[in-house]
């Protein structure tokens, strides 16, 4: 099956996923990475692995935000795209694009939802006092950090932590965990009922 990864920015769980592909640990082909970003890193970590790279910019450029996901959604049907990884992609995806995708787009998230949505998860952690975070691998739906939940790690939180320290363990823990949902969903093995994914 052929999957694409949408990246705004450092993509480091994109390296994670390219590097587990060369160990042969990630079955698919990634056929492209897209970003809305011209100076995202992920774009230029794409190139360095010889993966096709798409820079698709502000949803102002065209007529309407239907118009926008239109094309994204179009450019992924030419790549016959099965699977679509956000690692990191900042934008808000609209129901158009959630319909022709549905239960096919999944996303890594710095926290364990359904706590700490949104895009300061780590910050938010830290300030709320938890004593363990982690990571969600979700589906995506129409509502933010919302869908079917795939998989979860924790993080425990230390007394000297900060918001570097944090992000750098969860960051670790998400450059294992996401990789091997993507493989898992590339072989078929996720199923989703309602808010259940059963799978392994
Ligand atoms: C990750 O922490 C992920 O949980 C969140 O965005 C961050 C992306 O990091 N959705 P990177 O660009 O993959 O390094």
């Amino acid at each position: 099956m052929n999957f694409a990864v949408l990246a705004s920015g450092h993509g480091s769980n994109l390296q994670a996923i390219i590097d587990a592909k060369k160990r042969g640990k990630i079955k698919g082909e990634l056929k492209l990475v897209i970003s809305d970003k011209a100076d995202a890193l992920a774009l230029v970590r794409a190139r360095k692995a010889g993966v096709k790279t798409v820079l698709f910019v502000d949803p102002k450029n065209f007529p309407s935000r239907e118009d926008f996901d239109d094309e994204l959604v179009a450019i992924l049907r030419k790549e016959k795209i099965g699977l679509v990884v956000l690692a990191g992609f900042m934008r808000i995806l609209s129901p158009v694009f959630i319909k022709a995708f549905r239960h096919k787009i999944i996303n890594v998230h710095p926290a364990l939802l359904p706590a700490f949505k949104g895009a300061h998860a780590v910050k938010d952690a830290l300030a709320y006092g938890v004593k363990v975070t982690g990571v969600t691998v979700h589906f995506v739906d129409e509502q933010v950090d919302h869908g079917a939940i795939i998989a979860q790690a924790p993080v425990e939180i230390k007394p000297k932590d900060t918001l570097a320290s944090l992000s750098k363990r969860i960051h670790k823990v998400e450059h294992t965990l996401y990789p091997k949902v993507v493989d898992l969903f590339l072989h078929g093995k996720l199923k989703v009922v309602g808010r259940i994914v059963k799978g392994k």
